[in-house]
């Protein structure tokens, strides 16, 4: 699994024709960027587009959850872009690079609000109070079939353990890819290209892992004290039109393994499968990443998040077996 060596300088690299002073949306400051043609590290992909996200104003180390949570996405084989660590040498600013996840000309990004603010009557985009689950379910059955279950209560999983509470519905979508159709299909359809939908990789990360929480106040979280916040944590989504309720992280995992043996069964797979070696070797790794001082990676706050992290999944996973 490709580890960054060094933080990422692109003060040389290309600018986005239309998008390299600032990326209209969201809410953090951006801008697209495109990599060398013979980049010199091995984890950035040659003549490729890629956000470059700073952190929001108040929290200067932000930008780390979104690398942070990319890896564990790997380690629990969730689809998340690539990102790493990176900085402006020209202008000192330092951010999280993330992978454009689809091909511009080739396939389209639609994000869940979309659909909703055509569903939902008055949907309040600002603050997606309808984003709801039962919605999701149905929209996302109809886009990609009954199986797209497994994947969005992975992602679900996911955010549980990364405690994400900002996957609101333009933080999630479809990807739209057409192929050509075989000849037969084509001759029986009248169309020579076929579309094929399914959920875009689990993008924007970056509100989680406790980012909010200062390091000088690390040593006031006891045991109890971080249960309490894993407990307290929800996600954006809620449960449904009738009931616009926010679902706990942990609950969720309660309710879909009273529900859902399948489901079950893959996330507790994919929870086994998290090697929590490797991870705490990698936090270690991005402590030593030679960033600009002002924004490293203090070892502090990376003790603070592999301990976050390991009781999320302790919890997670008592959940998950409390049925069985
Ligand atoms: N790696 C990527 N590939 C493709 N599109 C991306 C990528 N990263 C971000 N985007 C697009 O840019 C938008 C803004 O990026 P992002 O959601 O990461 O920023 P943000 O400021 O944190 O947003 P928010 O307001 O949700 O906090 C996304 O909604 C998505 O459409
Ligand atoms: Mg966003």
């Amino acid at each position: 699994m490709p580890i960054q060596l060094n933080p990422i300088d692109i003060a040389e690299w290309r600018r986005h024709r239309e998008f390299s002073e600032a990326y209209p949306e969201g809410a953090r400051p951006k801008r697209l960027v495109v990599s060398p043609y013979d980049p010199i590290q091995d984890v950035i992909r040659p003549d490729w587009q890629y956000m470059f996200k700073l952190s929001d104003e108040k929290y200067p180390e932000q930008y780390w959850a979104e690398l942070i949570a990319y890896q564990i996405g790997l380690l629990l084989n969730i689809d998340v872009p690539p990102a790493h660590a990176a900085f402006d040498s020209m202008t000192g600013e330092c951010g999280s690079l993330s992978e454009w996840f689809y091909t511009p000309d080739e396939e389209v990004f639609f994000a869940a609000g979309y659909f909703f603010y055509r569903e939902i009557k008055n949907f309040d985009k600002d603050r997606g109070t309808q984003h709801n689950l039962l919605t999701a379910q149905k929209l996302s059955i109809d886009f990609i079939g009954d199986n797209q279950i497994f994947d969005f209560w992975s992602m679900l999983m996911f955010d549980a353990v990364i405690g994400n509470t900002d996957r609101h519905q333009d933080n999630w979508g479809y990807l739209i890819t057409s192929s050509p159709n075989t000849k037969s299909v084509a001759r029986r359809k009248g169309e020579q290209y076929g579309l094929r939908l399914k959920f875009a990789p689990w993008f924007d990360n970056g509100t989680s892992l406790g980012y909010q929480i200062l390091e000088r106040k690390f040593s006031q979280w006891d045991a109890f004290r971080l249960d309490n916040f894993i407990r307290k944590g929800t996600h954006h989504i809620r449960w449904a039109p009738d009931n616009l309720v926010q679902v706990g992280h942990l609950e969720s995992m309660d309710f879909i393994s009273k529900h859902n043996p399948k489901v079950r069964a893959l996330i507790l797979r994919k929870l086994k499968q998290f090697d929590t070696a490797h991870f705490i070797n990698f936090m270690e790794q991005l402590v030593d990443l030679p960033m600009p001082p002002h924004a490293r990676l203090t070892k502090a706050r990376a003790n603070f998040v592999i301990r976050l992290t390991l009781r999320r999944i302790e919890l997670i996973t008592e959940k998950l077996n409390a049925h069985h």
